[in-house]
């Protein structure tokens, strides 16, 4: 199946009252098996790389380009649909250069900047975007993050659905990342506390589809009353390494008996492989809690 745009992907979710989870990988393993989780689950999915998980000098060095290639690869062999992202690029430049490299959406990590530099390259890149067929996600408001394991919410500040408003309107982006109490890279205990009435006011403020970013720290009950407030994506990132890490630990022990079959083998004794199977099922399960299960056949 060829590429599908992401606004066509999330229209679908918010008639049908679903969302489309983008998993972000980090290798060509962990892209393979979120293809291979949304085939079993007969699922839509958004696959791709992000820059607040990567050295921003490795992707503008050839990275975008690399990982790119093997999205749109993996899309155009996959039966189900599948939208490709690179995702929270730290510059108009940096997201620029995910166009024509095999992404079919991109997204600009602006948290913190001020508001005319904000509305101005963003602008920029829906027009350099929508020029070559390319969706693109905004965001506005800032989300607090777990560092070191402690919740910093210093730069915190929730999407208001006034500032949303015309964040679309002067910029004209397909999508929206909000703000609304969710919390980028949980690791341990906190729960963070997602303001559903919130995701509504913003739904009738804007006409484009929401998304709700630290899909690793929400717990499913919120998850699914963020869904029926209106969220049609989902970014997932942390868990899916603590899964793949944990699975990899376990599966290498402490010797390598055959480096050959261990590593790149493809074959049963492959210790990325069986991670990569770890790792599809949960992606399955976050499927179901999502909605999406089932949804690829139209
Ligand atoms: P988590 O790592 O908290 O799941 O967040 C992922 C994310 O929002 C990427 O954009």
């Amino acid at each position: 199946m060829p590429l599908v745009p992401l606004p066509e992907l999330l229209s679908h979710a918010g008639a049908n009252k679903y969302a489309v989870g983008y998993f972000e990988s980090w290798d060509v393993y962990s892209l393979q098996a979120t293809v291979a989780a949304a085939e079993a689950s007969n699922s839509p999915v958004i696959i791709g790389i992000g820059g607040l998980s990567c050295s921003h000098e490795w992707l503008q060095s050839g990275g975008i380009e690399i990982y790119g290639a093997i999205a749109a690869s993996l899309a155009a062999r996959s039966s189900v649909p599948i939208s490709t992202l690179f995702n929270e690029a730290d510059s108009f430049r940096e997201a620029a250069g995910g166009l024509g490299a095999g992404f079919n959406s991109v997204m600009m990590h602006t948290q913190g900047w001020d508001q005319d530099k904000l509305l101005a390259d963003t602008a920029s890149l829906v027009a350099a975007s929508h020029a070559v067929n390319v969706a693109v996600e905004g965001e506005i408001g800032a989300l607090a993050e777990i560092k070191d394991g402690v919740l910093d919410a210093a730069g915190a500040s929730y999407t208001s659905p006034e500032a949303a408003e015309l964040f679309v309107r002067e910029t004209g982006v397909d999508c929206l990342a909000v703000a609304v109490g969710n919390v980028h890279f949980v690791t341990g205990s906190h729960v963070p506390t997602v303001q559903v009435d919130l995701i509504k006011q913003i739904g009738e403020a804007v006409n484009v589809p929401l998304v709700l970013h630290g899909g690793s720290g929400t717990p499913d009950d919120q998850t699914q009353r963020a869904v029926q407030a209106g969220i049609t994506k989902i970014n997932v990132g942390t868990k899916l390494k603590f899964v793949y890490g944990n699975a990899l630990v376990a599966e290498l022990g402490s010797t390598v008996d055959d480096p050959n079959l261990a590593f790149g083998s493809r074959f049963e004794a492959d210790v990325n492989s069986r991670a990569g199977v770890a790792l599809a099922k949960e992606i399955q399960r976050l499927m179901d809690v999502f909605g999406s299960t089932g949804q690829a056949k139209r």
